[in-house]
């Protein structure tokens, strides 16, 4: 996903965009650059395939001195990554530059269009006709150009747009992509995201979909597309700067996952008090639970397996039909989705296209929509009828980890409320099922104390070429997330699989020196699973297991290798049983030197189709 930031006030700019945009490179990007006034100015840009260490390599010998500019790190969408195709495009007569986040889904008859007015392209992208289209329009204000070029527009954008005659000012805008402005001191931002700006500022508004801003060195006005002012709120971000940092971690995602306990915690105890689930303000009655029908579960990646475990949890618990499905999925099904269904969003960034596009689908069906986000302010909240914060602070590893520990316990919450207001659970199941939820960040802190076999196993298969992860129930969803996990930071192939069902064709593929991992969590299904380890074992698998200290002995006489976790009850035993799984693909990664953080073809958050 792409990376903007924009600046004007009273320092030098390109340092400013720089930093912005390195705090910004957790995204993923292929590409970046800057445009800024030079002393007669001129627009300036300067922009290059590759790293921000090589856009900085450019720099050095530019001497720009400039106190308005903006910046972009490019993840190519339209037109393959290089220094043509890189962001910011400028207009043909040099007068108008743009970064863009997002993709024009018209932009190839705005091109034709324009091509038939005299214009001349450069590059393959959709952002490039933006800058064309806002020269085409500019009469002399450069916020009425913007607004005529974005009523053209089919598709997603958050942009920044600086143009030669107003050097006192630029402008912004977003429709379907996050923005956000910074207030400071004589000064102004824009940024596709909070660590980009917050080390100059905590004030910032959120941008809405199809609004435009103006920001000059000390004004901010925001307008609708129909030229009106709109007045906003000042958000204040209470992170702790160091929370954007790695703090001394090697990487940001052992940062994250050792930051597990502190995060479930986070989650968990604003909402159990005085032996009660209280779910912040969302006011679901018991008839209202009473009258559900169905709950849908619409995420993707991570979170959409985060919500399969919570189907499993809201169906035992609550006896309601649980369906879960991927958001790209769900949006295009015509879904089956009416007013007497709750539709549970989950999200990490609150700002996954899809997933948002899904929310807006459950809701023009009818259904109230509850998001599970840890982003405040995110898109997908704001659109919500209802949100629960995971409260996890900012994930910045593409790979998600302590936000999918963060959305078990949410979903663990609405389980336990729905269970206690439907009264399908007593209140002695009730009150103990809230006493485990209260151990859960220490039984985190166990695990995380605890790497050194998990790190000693993957130093002798980190070679492998595939490898299964098998589970039943609880199990065989938790098996998801790891294989998932393992797939996107070690780039070795793995496939979850549900533990009865290898008998009916995979277990094909099991040979000598196959490596399998195999959680054994589910107190009715561990003897079954123990079955499976010894199919695959007759077939030369190499097994490790996951297992509660209570089964170790069993289990170690058949796999090969067991990592234990503390004791806990099976169906809260995925919040402690992925953390393993999570070591062990950031050890696999590590050990075959790929960037952890930063993935190949990865975003942190697709903001895209
Ligand atoms: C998880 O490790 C991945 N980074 C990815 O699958 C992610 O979970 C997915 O893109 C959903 O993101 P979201 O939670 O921000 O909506």
């Amino acid at each position: 996903m792409c990376g903007i930031v924009g600046y004007i006030g009273t320092k030098q700019a390109a340092p400013i965009l720089v930093e912005g945009l390195k705090k910004l490179e957790y995204r993923g990007y292929d590409s970046a650059g800057i445009a800024v006034f030079d002393k007669n100015n001129n627009i300036q840009v300067i922009k290059t395939k590759g790293r921000l260490s090589a856009l900085e390599e450019k720099l050095k010998p530019c001497n720009l001195q400039s106190n308005l500019g903006i910046g972009h790190t490019r993840w190519a969408t339209h037109g393959e990554p290089n220094d043509v195709n890189s962001h910011p495009h400028a207009s043909q007569n040099g007068h108008i530059a743009v970064v863009h986040n997002g993709i024009i889904e018209n932009y190839m008859q705005l091109k034709e269009f324009l091509q038939s007015k005299g214009f001349l392209f450069q590059s393959d992208t959709d952002t490039e006709v933006i800058a064309q289209l806002v020269e085409y329009n500019f009469k002399g204000n450069l916020v009425k150009a913007v607004m005529n070029t974005l009523n053209d527009l089919e598709g997603s954008y958050a942009l920044g747009v600086i143009c030669t005659t107003c050097p006192e000012e630029f402008v912004a805008a977003r429709k379907d992509s996050p923005l956000i402005v910074g207030i400071g001191e004589n000064e102004n931002y824009i940024a596709s995201d909070i660590p980009a700006i917050l080390q100059h500022t905590r004030d910032i508004y959120i941008l809405e979909d199809r609004e435009v801003v103006r920001i000059k060195q000390n004004d901010i006005a925001i307008f609708n597309l129909l030229g009106e002012k709109v007045e906003r709120d000042i958000f204040h971000v209470d992170w702790d700067i160091t929370s954007a940092e790695k703090g001394g971690y090697e990487h940001f995602m052992m940062k994250e996952m050792c930051e597990e306990p502190q995060a479930v915690k986070a989650t968990l105890m604003p909402r159990l008090k005085d032996g009660r689930v209280l779910l912040d303000q969302i006011d679901m009655t018991p008839e209202d639970v009473k009258r559900l029908e169905k709950i849908n579960i619409v995420a993707c990646g991570t979170a959409y397996h985060a919500g399969i475990v919570g189907r499993y949890v809201i169906e035992k618990l609550v006896r309601i039909p649980v369906e879960v499905d991927l958001a790209s999925e769900f949006r295009y099904k015509d879904p089956l989705v009416n007013e007497k269904q709750l539709t549970i969003i989950i999200s990490q960034s609150g700002e996954t296209l899809d997933s948002l596009m899904a929310l807006r689908e459950a809701k023009r069906k009818g259904s109230r929509v509850l998001s599970i986000v840890n982003v405040v302010g995110s898109s997908i909240a704001r659109e919500s009828d209802d949100i629960l914060y995971t409260w996890a602070g900012p994930e910045i590893a593409v790979a998600s980890t302590k936000a999918y520990n963060t959305q078990l316990a949410a979903l663990f919450l609405i389980a336990l409320d729905m269970a206690n207001k439907k009264e399908t659970i007593t209140e002695a199941e009730y009150q103990n099922y809230i006493a485990q939820l209260n151990t859960i960040p220490s039984l985190l802190e166990t695990v995380l104390n605890n790497k050194e076999d998990i790190q000693k196993f993957a130093s002798g298969q980190f070679n492998e070429k595939s490898i299964f992860f098998l589970g039943r129930g609880l199990d065989y969803a938790l098996s998801m997330e790891g294989s998932l996990k393992l797939k996107e930071i070690s780039y070795i192939h793995s496939e979850a699989y549900a533990g009865g069902e290898l008998k009916h064709g995979t277990i094909a593929l099991i040979e000598e020196g196959t490596l399998v991992v195999c959680p054994l969590t589910q107190e009715n299904l561990v003897e079954k699973m123990i079955s499976n380890i010894r199919e695959v074992k007759a077939r030369g698998a190499i097994v490790m297991a996951i297992t509660q200290n209570k089964h170790a002995a069993e289990v170690v006489k058949s796999a090969d290798v067991v990592i234990t976790i503390p004791d806990v009850i099976s169906l809260f035993a995925p919040i402690v049983a992925i953390t393993p799984m999570q070591l062990f693909a950031y050890y696999m990664s590590v050990l075959r030197g790929n960037d952890v953080d930063k993935p190949r073809n990865l975003a942190k958050s697709v903001t895209v189709e």
